[in-house]
């Protein structure tokens, strides 16, 4: 496995210990990442509070005017440029201006789209778009033949991306309102699905990847980013912040590629790992969440233990 120190985040706000008893539950009360059960209904509540504390959260990148995500969680120590926190999350090269915008309310934890194939003309379906980053790099490589359709659930994402799409003069971007157990898309239809840190935040994972199965048209792939454990105490399964921060929801590398092989889709494997450093984990949970110290201090012995057992993996895959 390599390391990689530059990585970006994901991010949201305070959740309530409902939400954090339903991470403790998908844990299914073990610490070992290879012998979870991964759960197999959705939590309306859990939802809601993910839902709420994302629209905070974009709120706090809108007004600060600075890249949160990156000011706190990637190291920086001050306001960031919007350069430098495309580069942390791997946009590297793909960055300009249009871009902007949607860079500053970025909650990705990877890049998907990053040495894809995706070919002018196909559509890509972003699940969880958020503020749409990964919608207006996808436009610029569909062109405008193509259709990027992005589906989130908090309505502030939606009104951002649809602002941001506007402002880069995207108009083969379309917004749907949706739930990532149950997407508003035909069957059949997309040549790609992409999603950047959001499927660890589904309480219902089998679903999520029945999903991706049903929409993909025959031969069409996947590229997602998202947050993988090895292991996980209970104190951060069950820790209140963590479901929102994308580590208490999120399961095993394993888990994920058998799930993903569960739902027929083929050819599933790991291209790229960004793991965590105890440091960047302590980023990750403070990143607009208001945890202070001596919460984090609390977390200490906890957040050592996970040291190189959590990263950001990049999956892909194909459906026969
Ligand atoms: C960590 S942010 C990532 C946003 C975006 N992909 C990015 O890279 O900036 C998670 C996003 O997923 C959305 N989300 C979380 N769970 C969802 C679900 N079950 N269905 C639809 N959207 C969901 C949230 O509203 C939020 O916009």
């Amino acid at each position: 496995m390599t390391t990689n120190n530059q990585n970006s985040c994901c991010s949201g706000g305070s959740q309530t210990d409902a939400a954090a008893d339903t991470a403790a539950d998908t844990a299914a009360g073990t610490d070992t990442g290879t012998e979870q059960t991964v759960a197999t209904h959705v939590d309306e509540q859990t939802r809601a509070e993910v839902s709420k504390n994302y629209a905070e959260a974009l709120k706090r990148t809108q007004q600060s005017g600075e890249i949160a995500p990156a000011k706190s969680c990637c190291g920086g120590g001050g306001p960031a440029t919007e350069a430098t926190v495309a580069q942390l999350a791997g946009y590297g090269l793909m960055m300009d201006d249009d871009l902007g915008s949607a860079a500053q309310s970025s909650f990705g934890c990877g890049n998907p789209l990053a040495f894809q194939d995706v070919q002018p003309g196909q559509t890509v379906l972003d699940l969880g778009s958020g503020a749409g980053l990964d919608l207006l790099i996808a436009a610029k490589k569909v062109g405008f033949e193509g259709k990027v359709i992005g589906v989130d659930m908090t309505d502030e994402m939606l009104d951002a991306a649809r602002a941001n799409a506007q402002k880069a003069g995207a108009t083969q971007v379309e917004l749907r309102k949706g739930v990532i157990e149950q997407l508003p898309v035909d069957d059949s239809s997309v040549d790609w699905v992409i999603s950047n840190c959001v499927i660890n935040l589904s309480t219902d994972k089998p679903a999520v990847f029945r999903e991706v199965a049903r929409v993909l048209a025959p031969g069409g792939r996947f590229a997602v980013s998202d947050i993988v454990v090895e292991e996980l105490p209970d104190s951060l399964r069950q820790h209140a912040v963590a479901y929102s921060a994308c580590i208490g929801g999120a399961i095993s590398e394993t888990e994920y590629i058998v799930g993903l092989e569960a739902a027929g889709l083929s050819d599933v494997k790991v291209t790229e790992r960004m793991v965590y450093t105890t440091d960047q984990l302590a980023g990750i949970l403070t990143c607009d969440f208001g945890l202070d110290e001596a919460a984090i201090s609390e977390l200490g012995e906890a957040l050592k233990s996970v040291e190189g057992k959590v990263w950001s993996a990049k999956f892909s895959g194909v459906r026969n």
